[in-house]
């Protein structure tokens, strides 16, 4: 028992609605940050191609003495490969690099709408998910326009949608979306990587509640319902970052924290990017 509530997702599989990312963790660092994590009690990886570091995290779950259907692995389709039999052979590419049999959850990455077709690469995801080596596939970065055209032209819901999101960026409109079409929301970069820490206002609520700034952004999304990865390099932090269900924010703290919203962001705009 980890304390970590389960999120289920519109095909019934379940994830754990905290997990570790290991977006910038150098290759060679990322098995021993992964072991440390699933130590410290998460089990729930988000990785990707374009990280480079997918073999740490296979080899740190294999070596964890886990069964592998305790640790629920997410990697993410590289920007290059979006040509439908491209994308094939990159997820052929992730579960060897992997070394596992099966994912739990693959995401186009982004959708680069000005140089690719994202709704052919969806088509490609569904692909891979009636072929059974995958148990949910989903995208990142996807607007609600991105979203209306696989709703209009492809088969399969995505499970989720990981975006941006943190208290200078609450995203409402795609978080909405998809709220209403079933489709369940990851924040990505939840402590905006590090920008929002020494905010006013959630400098104040940590000092009111006893906890650490990051702890309480990071318990703010999870009281919105979202899902999160925060990723640390740092013993302490991965486990400060891990305890959050000890505590409760009260409804007016997170409105307050809700407030701080100025559409800044910290990573590209998802219209544009890969122009
Ligand atoms: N889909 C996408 O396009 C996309 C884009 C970005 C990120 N992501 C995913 O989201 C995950 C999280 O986002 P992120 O890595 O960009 O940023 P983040 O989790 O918001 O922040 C990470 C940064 O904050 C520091 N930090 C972590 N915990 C802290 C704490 N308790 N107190 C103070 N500082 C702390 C870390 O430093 P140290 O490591 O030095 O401790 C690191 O510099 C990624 O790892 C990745 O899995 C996805």
């Amino acid at each position: 028992m980890t304390g970590v509530p389960d999120i289920t997702l519109n095909n019934g599989v379940t994830i754990p609605q905290l997990g570790f990312g290991v977006f910038q963790i150098p290759p060679e660092d990322t098995k021993e940050a992964t072991a440390l994590a699933l130590d410290v009690g998460y089990r729930h990886i988000d990785t990707a191609q374009m990280y480079g570091n997918e073999a740490g995290v296979g080899e740190a779950v294999r070596a964890s003495g886990l069964d592998r259907s305790e640790v629920f692995i997410t990697s993410k389709l590289d920007n290059g490969a979006h040509a439908h039999d491209d994308a094939l052979a990159a997820f052929d590419k992730t579960l060897a690099t992997l070394d596992l049999d099966y994912l739990d959850l693959f995401l186009i990455h982004w959708p680069m709408p000005t140089v690719s077709d994202y709704a052919e690469t969806w088509k490609a995801m569904e692909a891979m998910y009636a072929g059974g080596r995958v148990r949910a596939i989903g995208v990142s970065n996807f607007q609600t326009n991105h979203l209306n055209r696989l709703a209009a032209e492809c088969t399969v819901i995505p499970a989720v949608n990981q975006i941006e999101i943190h208290p200078y960026l609450t995203n409402e409109t795609v978080r909405s979306f998809c709220a209403e079409h079933g489709i369940a929301v990851e924040a990505w970069s939840p402590i905006a990587q590090g920008g929002v820490l020494e905010d006013p206002t959630i400098t104040a609520i940590a000092e009111r509640v006893g906890r650490t700034s990051a702890q309480v952004t990071l318990r703010w999304h999870l009281q919105r319902g979202d899902i999160v990865f925060p990723k640390s390099v740092t013993e302490s932090r991965v486990r400060e970052n891990f305890a959050l269900f000890d505590f409760e924010l009260g409804d007016d703290d997170v409105a307050a924290i809700s407030a701080l919203n100025k559409d800044e962001r910290t990573g590209p705009d998802p219209d544009v990017f890969g122009s």
